[in-house]
């Protein structure tokens, strides 16, 4: 299962709360913490594959690139992935990025899962609308899944765990 999302949106801090181990997959406040694919070993039945962020403006255009075909060879050619955990802020309209990573992800017709992260930063009585703008911005169907989360709470916790074994088919 690969975690993919902008820098700084909340993907190692998402594999942590899952497998509620702080500091396993290592997170900053900085945007452009991991920046390599990491691995992480769930008692032997899957792999979480913590994704570098897309969308840091502070790496070289070079570095950019580098890291963009590195990704998407990966996700375009690894015979093993399940299933990829898009993750997109709670609190805003998608990026343009984001748009075109879900398009990426559905042109290879993988299997993903749409997580509206940090809701912890917003109002309960505004859980519909988020939802709407997240739905909307990436113009997600009837079948698509979209969960809204929070590592500081762990609300979504359990309902990302459900797709994931889901997914996984474990
Ligand atoms: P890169 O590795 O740079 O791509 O970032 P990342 O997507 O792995 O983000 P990371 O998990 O390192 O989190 C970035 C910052 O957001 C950290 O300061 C986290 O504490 C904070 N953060 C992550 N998830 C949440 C959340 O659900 N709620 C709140 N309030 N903060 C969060
Ligand atoms: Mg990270």
């Amino acid at each position: 299962m690969a975690f993919v999302g902008r820098s700084n949106v909340g993907k190692s801090s998402l594999i942590n709360r899952l497998i509620d181990r702080n500091g396993m997959a290592r997170t900053s406040s900085v945007p452009g913490k991991t920046q390599t694919l990491n691995y992480y070993n769930i008692e032997s039945l899957l792999y979480f594959v913590d994704v570098p962020g897309y969308g840091y403006a502070k790496v070289s255009k070079a570095a950019r690139a580098k890291f963009a075909a590195m990704i998407e060879a990966y996700l375009s050619a690894r015979q093993e992935l399940r299933g990829v955990v898009q993750l997109v802020d709670a609190r805003h309209a998608p990026s343009p990025d984001d748009v075109s990573m879900y398009q990426y992800l559905k042109y290879y017709h993988l299997p993903v899962l749409v997580v509206g992260t940090k809701v912890d930063k917003t109002s309960r009585s505004q859980r519909n609308k988020v939802l709407r703008t997240l739905s909307q911005g990436l113009e997600l169907n009837q079948t698509d899944s979209l969960i809204l989360f929070s590592a500081t709470t762990g609300e979504g916790k359990d309902a990302v765990w459900q797709w994931l074994e889901a997914a996984a088919n474990i």
